[in-house]
Formats: C-alpha cells, sequence, structure tokens
C-alpha cells in the first residue's frame, strides 16, 4: 500500500495519487531482464546507450545486473520540457562520445510513449555501421503509439497515465523518487 511505501522509503510525496511499481518491484524486474540480456549476448560485450536524463536510474542499475563485460554511453534528445505531451519533433542535444561501427547497442529508455523518440533514434544509430541494435525500457505505453515500434526489452506495460519517479520527471521534478507513481492530475493543472 502508500502507506507501506512511505514507511519503508521515506520519499512519499503528496503530488503522487497512485504507485504503479514499488522500489523492490523495480529492482526485481530490472534483475529478470538482466539475466535476459546477459543470456541473449554470450560471448559479445554489449554497448548501453541511456537516454538522458530519465533512463538514468535504469541504466545505472541495469547495468550492474548484466554478467558480461558491459559498456556504457549517454545521449540526450530533446523532450517533452514542462509538458506531458510528445511535440514529435527529436533533437539530438548531446550526442554518443564513441563511435557504434561493429558494436552491439542497446539503446536504454525509460518509457516508450507515442515511439517517435525511439523511431527517430533507431533511424539515427542504424545509420552509423552498428552491427546489432536492440531496444530495452522500462516502461511502455503502448495504448499511446503513433508509430509500429515495439520494444525487444520491456520492464512493464503501463496503462496510458502520466507516471513520475525512477527518473521519470514533471517539469524535472520527481526525477529522485525510488519508486513509479501517478501524478496527480492537480499538479499538472495549475
Ligand atoms: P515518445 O512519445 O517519443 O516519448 O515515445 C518518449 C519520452 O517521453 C517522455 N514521457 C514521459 N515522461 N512520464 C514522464 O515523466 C510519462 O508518463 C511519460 N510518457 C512519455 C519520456 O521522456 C520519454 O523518454
Ligand atoms: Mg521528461
Amino acid at each position: 500500500s502508500l502507506e507501506y511505501v512511505l514507511e519503508e522509503y521515506g520519499v512519499m510525496h503528496e503530488d503522487i495519487k497512485e504507485i504503479l511499481f514499488s522500489a523492490p518491484e523495480i529492482a526485481n524486474r530490472i534483475q529478470e531482464l538482466g539475466k535476459e540480456i546477459t543470456r541473449d549476448y554470450q560471448g559479445r560485450q554489449p554497448l548501453l546507450i541511456g537516454i538522458l536524463k530519465g533512463a538514468v536510474p535504469f541504466i545505472a542499475d541495469l547495468m550492474r545486473v548484466i554478467d558480461l563485460p558491459v559498456s556504457y554511453d549517454l545521449m540526450a534528445v530533446s523532450s517533452y520540457g514542462a509538458s506531458t505531451k510528445s511535440s514529435g519533433t527529436v533533437r539530438i542535444l548531446k550526442d554518443l562520445d564513441a563511435a557504434l561501427e561493429g558494436r552491439d547497442a542497446i539503446i536504454v529508455e525509460d518509457i516508450v510513449d507515442t515511439g517517435l523518440t525511439l523511431k527517430y533514434l533507431l533511424e539515427n544509430l542504424r545509420s552509423r555501421q552498428v552491427n546489432s541494435l536492440k531496444v530495452c525500457t522500462l516502461l511502455d505505453k503502448p495504448s499511446r503509439r503513433k508509430v509500429a515500434i515495439q520494444p525487444d526489452y520491456n520492464g512493464f506495460e503501463i496503462p496510458d497515465k502520466f507516471v513520475v519517479g525512477y527518473g521519470l520527471d514533471y517539469a524535472e521534478n520527481y526525477r529522485n523518487l525510488p519508486y513509479i507513481g501517478v501524478l496527480k492530475e492537480a499538479v499538472y493543472q495549475k
């Protein structure tokens, strides 16, 4: 319950109306994803590409449960800003540090919503002579998809609700919450 998480983790917030995934539930699911990736990439050295800023907690936890020689890089693309709706326009704000040529890359995302960000990223990264390219997202909101794109690895499927916490933000807030929760509508209707 909400009260349990509040007591156990201390960082409950008055703007959250419902907790979808507690910190231990997230940790357990990520462990399973790590095992899947470990199995699928045997004998290879995957490069995880975290998409800033939302995927930071996820990639940090995920890389530590993959039992392979993993490296990671970070990329920043333009996002919603303070809005809760996608503009559909994607821009690279920070590119990768290193070349992708011959690498087995895995894009690590916080959430796939319309899929527009991912569509852009896949097209952009595929053009860089990558050996293989897959997508691992913590959350998937398939009901809002505008383009036919599916993550290869997905932590949780969620309904069409705006969620925050564990890296996900509203106007840069709530990223530090250890759980994933639904924001009260009143917060973004102010
Ligand atoms: P698209 O629509 O391109 O969106 O798939 C991907 C990006 O949109 C943001 N996003 C959210 N952020 N709560 C958030 O905090 C949400 O419910 C949500 N839905 C989409 C997110 O930055 C993601 O990378
Ligand atoms: Mg955001």
